[in-house]
């Protein structure tokens, strides 16, 4: 069964993993429903697309429904929309027993969350993730939040959902590039986990059909299943959680050079995840060898990230403000061969300097060659 747990102790989840399968949600909302009504916010371009067939079957069970429709894209995460949704729960008179469900992509689980974290000192909540990035990554493990004018995601708290329902059927409309930056959490997870999950990968990106069902619930479930892990263990980040930092450095540092909205998040990370790998072989030789298949399964994906200038140094400059605002941002996620990931915190500049550049050689030559992940079929 497609479904794994995130044991968290009296506060433990459930993640499904399915495909069509609605009535799986509304028995996972019955049982966590205390009241007659349900309090749903939607993303916008998905409530145009699926808000007609989600709203039939929470129908089904004779609910009130109480909706909202928040905007889409990363500026929803701020505390002008929050605000709206403060006013919009306080006006219905929301009580702790109701309960708040989100549908939607990262930034409506992280804005949401977050209004549902703090409104009444805490709402409880259920998240159906939208797209892949938040099947695999967003929608587990409790951080909600906003950004603010200083940073990404700098006002938030830690509020743990009580289910997780991810249906394979939404990413059917999901946008070529969206897919692609999903895939980027995913390769990361190759290189947390290993070869099996190299191989899952591997074999999900040579299939023909991206939107196949059956493959996309193996390596949906697979990431997440890892997610929970090592959220069970390490819920607040104390180290361990740390290392699914695996890119980030690189891949912040390059969303901040490039201008935040440029490229998606996740396209970032599969760039980072190359520069990741370079930095592990450079500061030991002997993993590149072992590293060499999954720095190939990287570099296809690379294909597929929009090309756009990056500028070296603005990427150096943005993890030195990195460095600046946290020590310990700045521990580099290596790995020592794939599944094998260490903390370094000795990475000095030329080290830095020459990673980046031989991924950003690599993205040069490679870099938006292939089409994104769309759902035609490929040759
Ligand atoms: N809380 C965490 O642990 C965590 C982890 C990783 C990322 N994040 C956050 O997640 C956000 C990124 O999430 P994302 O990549 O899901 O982006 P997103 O929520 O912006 O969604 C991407 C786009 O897809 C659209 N969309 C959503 N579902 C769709 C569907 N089924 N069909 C068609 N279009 C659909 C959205 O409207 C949006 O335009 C960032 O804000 C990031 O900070 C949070
Ligand atoms: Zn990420």
């Amino acid at each position: 069964m497609p479904v794994t747990t995130v044991d968290l102790g009296k506060r433990s989840y459930s993640i499904q993993v399915r495909t069509n399968c609605a009535t799986k949600l509304t028995a996972a909302i019955g049982k966590s429903c205390r009241t007659d009504r349900l309090f749903v916010f939607y993303d916008a371009n998905l409530f145009a697309l699926h808000g007609a067939e989600i709203r039939k079957a929470l129908k089904a069970r004779r609910r009130e429904l109480q909706e909202l429709v928040v905007p889409s894209g990363e500026k929803a995460k701020s505390p002008g929309v929050l605000k709206k949704i403060y006013g919009f729960l306080l006006d219905q008179k929301i009580s702790r027993d109701d309960f708040i469900l989100v549908c939607g992509g990262g930034v409506t689980s992280d804005l949401v969350g977050y209004a549902a974290a703090t409104t009444l000192r805490g709402i409880r909540w259920g998240v159906v993730p939208t797209t892949l990035l938040a099947m695999v990554d967003a929608a587990i493990g409790g951080k909600t939040g906003i950004n603010h004018k200083t940073g990404k995601n700098l006002v938030g708290a830690f509020h743990q959902p009580a289910f997780v329902h991810c249906d394979t059927r939404y990413l059917h409309t999901l946008p070529p590039r969206e897919f692609v930056a999903g895939l980027g959490e995913v390769a990361k997870y190759g290189g947390l986990i290993g070869p099996k999950m190299i191989a899952l990968t591997q074999k999900y990106l040579s299939s023909a059909d991206p939107h196949a069902d059956q493959p996309l619930v193996r390596l949906i479930h697979a990431s997440a299943a890892y997610k929970a892990e090592i959220v069970s263990r390490d819920e607040r980040e104390g180290s361990l959680r740390m290392r699914l930092n695996f890119g980030h450095t690189f891949g912040h540092a390059i969303e901040r050079a490039t201008g935040y909205g440029r490229l998606r998040h996740g396209e970032a990370v599969v760039l980072g995840l190359l520069a990741a790998i370079e930095l592990s072989s450079l500061v030991n030789p002997r993993t590149a060898k072992k590293l060499r298949d999954y720095r190939e399964m990287v570099i296809s994906l690379i294909r597929q990230v929009k090309r756009v200038e990056i500028d070296e140094k603005a990427v150096l400059d943005a993890i030195s403000l990195d460095k600046k605002r946290s020590a310990a941002q700045l521990k580099f996620v290596l790995l020592q061969g794939t599944g094998k990931p260490y903390f370094a915190d000795n990475i000095n500049m030329s080290q830095m300097r020459k990673s980046l550049r031989a991924m950003l050689a690599c993205y040069k030559v490679h870099g938006g060659t292939d089409a994104p992940y769309s759902g035609r079929k490929r040759a």
